[in-house]
């Protein structure tokens, strides 16, 4: 039987548990104690909505939107897919965030020192809003493995962070997309925090030939399903 969350959407077969003590941050930040469910009121149901108003024309190009002096460094590549709910039906006009390291592995951030180059023409942070059809699509960079003070030796295999609002503004999940065939994969315990072998495969990216654009970048596919027997594992 599905064992469900206080909120009643997560389903723990598939999300990863709030304490997983292989990722050791979650041995401090996971709750004590129950969860105490918030009412939610009519306002917060319906309302905001984001709009292209809300999106500048260069949030959705990564490569674009940070420039100083000339084009990032890294492999060019483009994102897109779709964004679901538990019916399969895609969901219109929805901000997806994204944030990302740079193809050395590096963040733009005052916390991460790790000894590899910035990228003066690289931030990695954009956003986009899903189409009518529920689709999504930025231009990026591959992003690099970077070292973290897990345990030993520890490298997160690449990734690129997602922040999606669902069908309303209270819902906000955060997961991250891996890319295929990366030997990591198997060593990284928050990928490793998803429980269930085909959970843990919907978050690693498709490549999309159809996406893929001659002489300039690989395509990917990343679907996203925001609740549901089929729902993305979130953190
Ligand atoms: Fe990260």
């Amino acid at each position: 039987m599905t064992n469900l969350s206080p909120h009643n959407w997560l389903d723990w077969a598939v999300q990863p548990p709030y304490l997983h003590p292989p990722y050791t941050s979650t041995v401090k930040r996971s709750p004590r104690s129950s969860l105490i469910p918030l009412g939610q009121s009519l306002a917060e149901l319906t309302g905001p909505k984001f709009g292209e108003g809300d999106i500048h024309r260069l949030d959705n190009d990564l490569t674009k939107n940070s420039v100083q002096d000339g084009e990032p460094l890294g492999e060019r590549i483009i994102v897109n897919g779709r964004l679901l709910d538990d019916s399969g039906k895609p969901i219109p006009n929805s901000l997806i965030e994204v944030w990302q390291a740079n193809a050395a592995g590096r963040y733009w951030h005052k916390k991460d020192q790790h000894n590899a180059p910035l990228d003066p023409n690289f931030h990695g942070s954009g956003r986009v809003l899903t189409n009518k059809n529920g689709v999504y699509r930025f231009t990026t960079i591959r992003p690099g493995a970077y070292p973290w003070p897990n345990h030993y030796n520890a490298w997160r295999p690449s990734h690129i962070h997602f922040s999606v609002f669902g069908v309303n503004f209270l819902q906000r999940m955060v997961t991250q997309m891996y890319f295929p065939n990366d030997p990591l994969l198997s060593l990284d315990p928050i990928y490793n925090s998803t429980p269930n072998e085909a959970a843990r495969q919907q978050l690693i990216a498709i490549y999309d030939h159809e996406v893929t654009q001659p002489n300039w970048a690989l395509g990917f596919r990343f679907d996203i399903v925001v609740c549901g027997p089929r729902q993305t594992p979130f953190e």
